[in-house]
C-alpha cells in the first residue's frame, strides 16, 4: 500500500495545507494509507483530531512523515530537510514554482524525486478537477475585493439615506482570466459599477455576461492574443502602449483597480504606470495580485502597502489564497485526491502510468534530473 505523507508548510506565510481529513478519508478508501505531521493542518483550522479521525496516521516531525513515505504532498515546495528526507524515486506533488525555483528543482532531482508541478496540469477537461491555478485562482480573485474593499474609505454599493446618497464605488478589472472573473462577480455582488479589460478577445463575453463593462483595443493583434492553451501571449510594446492610452483616462475615475494579468513563464506585463497611478484620486486603492510574478502595477511592493505621493495605496498582498485558507486548502486538498487516482492502475493499485498525458505534462523531475522539456537547459 503506497503511503503519502502531507506535512507543515515551512514557508514563511503559508497558512494552506495539502490534505484535510475529508480528503484523507477519500485516499485511504481509494487504497493509500496517510501519515500527517502534527499540527499541520492548524492554520488552516483543521485540528489534528480531525485527520487521525479520518484514519491518518500522526507523525511527530516532517522527517517521521516523509522518510518512509512513497509520495509527499505539499502545496508549495518541500524544506531542504524534507528534501533530504525522501526515500529514492519518491513522488512529489506541490505548487513547485517551477519557472522561478530551479534551485529547489535541481535539489529534487539530485535526490532521485519523481515530482510533479501542479502548475503544469495541462487545461484538459479530464484534468480541470486538479487544476490547482484555477481553484486558487478564484479564491485570490475573490479575495482580492475583500481586500481592496477593507482597505477603501468609502461605500461598495450605492446607498440612498435620508443624509444623501452614497455613490457606488468603480470598479476596474485588468486581467479576466480566472481571478479576474470572480473579482469581477464579487464587485458586484458587493454593488460596484465594475468594468474590466484584457488582451483575449474570449473575455469581452465573459465580462458583458457578468454584468460589467469591456474595455479594450480591439484590433489585429487582440483578435490572436489566445494560445491554443488558452492562455494570453505577450503582447507589443505598440500594442501595450494603445491600450494604456485607452485605459489612462479611465483609471483616473475608478475608486479600485485589480490587476490579474498573467503570462506563463514570463514575468508580469506592467499594466498601470506610475503616471496612471498618480492620476487617480486620493484614497483609490489598487490590488496587484501579480505581484509575486513581479506585479503588474509600477510601485507595487511585495507584502507591502504602497502610499503615493497622491494619496493612493497599492496591495501587494503575496498568497492572496493563504488569506482564505480553509476553502483554499479544501480546494488545493481535492486537486491533489484526483491527482492520486493517476497513480493506480484500473485494479486500485498503486502504478503510476508514466505515459498518461496529465502525468507527463506535469513531470518536472525524474531518475535524477529535470525532465520537463520547458525546463531543460
Ligand atoms: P492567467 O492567470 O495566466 O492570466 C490572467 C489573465 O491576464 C488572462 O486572462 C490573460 O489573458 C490576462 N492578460 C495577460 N496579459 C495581459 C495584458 N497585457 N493586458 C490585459 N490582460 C492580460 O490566466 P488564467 O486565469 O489561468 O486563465 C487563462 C485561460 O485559461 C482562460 O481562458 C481560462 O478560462 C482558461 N481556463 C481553462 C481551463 C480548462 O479548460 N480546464 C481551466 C481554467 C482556466
Amino acid at each position: 500500500m503506497a503511503l503519502i505523507a502531507v506535512t507543515k508548510e515551512s514557508r514563511a506565510g503559508e497558512t494552506r495545507v495539502a490534505a484535510t481529513p475529508e480528503t484523507v478519508k477519500k485516499l485511504i478508501a481509494a487504497g493509500f494509507a496517510v501519515t500527517v505531521e502534527a499540527g499541520a493542518g492548524l492554520t488552516a483550522s483543521y485540528p489534528d483530531a480531525d485527520y487521525e479521525a479520518a484514519g491518518a496516521s500522526l507523525a511527530k516531525t516532517a522527517k517521521a512523515a516523509v522518510e518512509k513515505a512513497d509520495i509527499l504532498f505539499k502545496v508549495r515546495a518541500p524544506s531542504d530537510d524534507e528534501i533530504a528526507a525522501l526515500k529514492s524515486g519518491a513522488i512529489v506533488a506541490a505548487m513547485l514554482n517551477p519557472y522561478q525555483e530551479k534551485a529547489t528543482l535541481e535539489a529534487l532531482a539530485a535526490k532521485g524525486a519523481t515530482a510533479f508541478a501542479m502548475e503544469f496540469i495541462p487545461r484538459i477537461t479530464r484534468a480541470q478537477v486538479m487544476d490547482v491555478l484555477s481553484s486558487q485562482a478564484n479564491l485570490a480573485g475573490y479575495r482580492a475585493v475583500i481586500e481592496g474593499a477593507e482597505a477603501f474609505g468609502k461605500a461598495m454599493p450605492m446607498m440612498m439615506t435620508a443624509a444623501g446618497t452614497v455613490a457606488a464605488a468603480k470598479v476596474f478589472v485588468m486581467g479576466v482570466g480566472v481571478a479576474g472573473l470572480q473579482a469581477i462577480a464579487t464587485a458586484r455582488r458587493l454593488g460596484a459599477v465594475v468594468t474590466a479589460t484584457d488582451v483575449r478577445p474570449a473575455t469581452k463575453e465573459q465580462v458583458e455576461s457578468l454584468g460589467a463593462k469591456f474595455l479594450a483595443v480591439e484590433d489585429e493583434e487582440f483578435k490572436n492574443a489566445q494560445t491554443a492553451g488558452g492562455y494570453a501571449k505577450e503582447m507589443s510594446a505598440e500594442y501595450q502602449a494603445k491600450q494604456a492610452a485607452l485605459v489612462s483616462s479611465h483609471i483616473a475615475k475608478q475608486d479600485i483597480v485589480i490587476t490579474t494579468a498573467l503570462i506563463p513563464g514570463r514575468p508580469a506585463p506592467k499594466l498601470v504606470s506610475a503616471e496612471q497611478v498618480a492620476s487617480m484620486r486620493p484614497g483609490s486603492i489598487l490590488v496587484d495580485l501579480a505581484i509575486e510574478q513581479g506585479g503588474n502595477v509600477v510601485g507595487a511592493k511585495l507584502g507591502e502597502v504602497a502610499v503615493t505621493a497622491n494619496g493612493a495605496k497599492i496591495l501587494g498582498i503575496p498568497n492572496l489564497p493563504g488569506r482564505i485558507a480553509v476553502d483554499a486548502s479544501a480546494l488545493y486538498a481535492r486537486n491533489l485526491f484526483a491527482f492520486a487516482g493517476l497513480f493506480l492502475n484500473k485494479e486500485g493499485a498503486f502504478a503510476p502510468d508514466f505515459e498518461d498525458e496529465i502525468l507527463k505534462a506535469a513531470l518536472v523531475t525524474q531518475g535524477g534530473a529535470i525532465v520537463h522539456p520547458s525546463l531543460k537547459g
